[in-house]
């Protein structure tokens, strides 16, 4: 249903998760954090996405620009993958009755990072045919997690609304519109995909000059959210948490105003980007860490066991997952 739904919109309003602007400042970030650590390894990290790059088109070259591959192979072939860009969390003021799409139940965001961070740490136990030692499926599983740790701290990719105005969910905000400071009607997701509007000019591939300025406005949400702004949620490690936090944002900060009222005030419109921001640092920070954790402390190859898919579990357990 919303693999439909959303499609329709995307392709309408050619828009898609975080746009371009998000998704390259969570891997800026990142990049800037890892380089800061070890630029060998960074540069030992980059490959992985890199070695993929004959494959891609012109806009997925280097590790910040093939934070949206996933986006770029989304509407195709490989729309298969739809799931992993969000999670939905039901939102349900007006206690409705819901049944939750099975799909998204077992391919989510979630799921797709702990896959990914499985896949990327695993050494091969037949000798792979590149001199990297990288296989197709870490490739693959690069690039999409750069992209999903991302959309996972847009709040509105952790929650589904539910009331009598959208009785099969809002998708995220997907169905609901504002009115902009200028009066110019926005779509509710697109406002934050967007970056509050802020971050919506980075078309890729990018010039040099729309590089240096990403760069630079990383630097900037860097210092004014560092690490030790946020305390203990640096200590928050697991996606499931991450999920709640942003769940969170949208039950706390965002449905409460646009419950009320769909113009937005200038104090409601700086709020979101300051949490935008907080968000993409974050995630930026969550994104370095993960791959630090994974390729660091790598030790010698240990000899690897067939892979075992975490994501194929039937679904009928799951058919149960009704909530009131
Ligand atoms: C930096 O990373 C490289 C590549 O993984 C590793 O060989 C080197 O020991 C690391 N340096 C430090 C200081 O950790
Ligand atoms: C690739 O793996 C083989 C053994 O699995 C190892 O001997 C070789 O050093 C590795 N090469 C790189 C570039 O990591
Ligand atoms: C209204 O504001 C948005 C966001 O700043 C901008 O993209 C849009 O062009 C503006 N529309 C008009 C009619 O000024
Ligand atoms: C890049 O940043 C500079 C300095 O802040 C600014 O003058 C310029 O307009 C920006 N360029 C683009 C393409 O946004
Ligand atoms: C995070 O956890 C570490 C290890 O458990 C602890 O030493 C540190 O004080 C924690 N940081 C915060 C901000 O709670
Ligand atoms: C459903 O929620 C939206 C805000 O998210 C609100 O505009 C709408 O009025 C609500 N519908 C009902 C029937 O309460
Ligand atoms: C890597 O190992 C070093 C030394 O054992 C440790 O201090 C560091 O925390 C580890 N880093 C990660 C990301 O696991
Ligand atoms: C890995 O596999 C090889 C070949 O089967 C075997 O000789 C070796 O002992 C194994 N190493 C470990 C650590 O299990
Ligand atoms: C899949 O099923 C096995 C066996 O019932 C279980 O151990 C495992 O945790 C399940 N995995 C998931 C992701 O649900």
């Amino acid at each position: 249903m919303r693999n439909t739904f959303l499609l329709c919109i995307l392709l309408i309003a050619g828009v898609s998760c975080w746009w371009d602007g998000g998704h390259m400042m969570t891997a800026e970030i990142a990049k800037q954090e890892i380089l800061a650590r070890n630029a060998t390894l960074y540069e030992q990290i980059e490959k992985y996405v890199t070695i993929l790059n004959p494959l891609c088109d012109a806009r997925s070259q280097d590790f910040v620009q093939a934070a949206s591959w996933a986006d770029d192979i989304k509407d195709d072939a490989m729309n298969f993958w739809y799931g992993w860009h969000f999670y939905d969390k039901p939102e349900n003021p007006q206690g409705l009755y819901v049944i939750l799409d099975q799909d998204n139940q077992v391919y989510n965001s979630i799921t797709g990072i702990k896959r990914a961070i499985q896949e990327l740490s695993r050494k091969y136990y037949l000798p792979l045919q590149n001199n990297l030692n990288i296989s197709v499926q870490q490739a693959i599983m690069m690039r999409l997690l750069i992209h999903i740790v991302g959309d996972m701290h847009q709040p509105l990719h952790n929650v589904n609304m539910y009331n009598y105005t959208y009785t099969q969910g809002d998708l995220g905000g997907n169905k609901e519109k504002i009115l902009l400071l200028n009066k110019t009607s926005m779509i509710l997701h697109s406002y934050f995909d967007s970056g509050a509007t802020r971050l919506d000019s980075f078309p890729r591939p990018l010039t040099q000059e729309k590089l240096s300025n990403l760069s630079a406005l990383a630097y900037e949400f860097r210092a004014q959210y560092p690490r030790s702004y946020f305390g203990q949620r640096m200590n928050v490690t697991t996606p499931e948490q991450w999920a709640q936090e942003s769940y969170d944002i949208a039950h706390n900060f965002i449905y409460p105003f646009v419950t009320k009222t769909n113009q937005i005030t200038p104090e409601w419109d700086t709020e979101s980007y300051e949490i935008i921001k907080q968000q993409l640092a974050l995630g930026g920070y969550r994104l370095a860490d993960i791959l630090l954790g994974i390729f660091q402390n790598q030790t010698a190859p240990v000899n690897q066991t067939k892979s075992t898919n975490t994501q194929t579990n039937s679904t009928s357990n799951l058919r149960k997952t009704i909530i009131a």
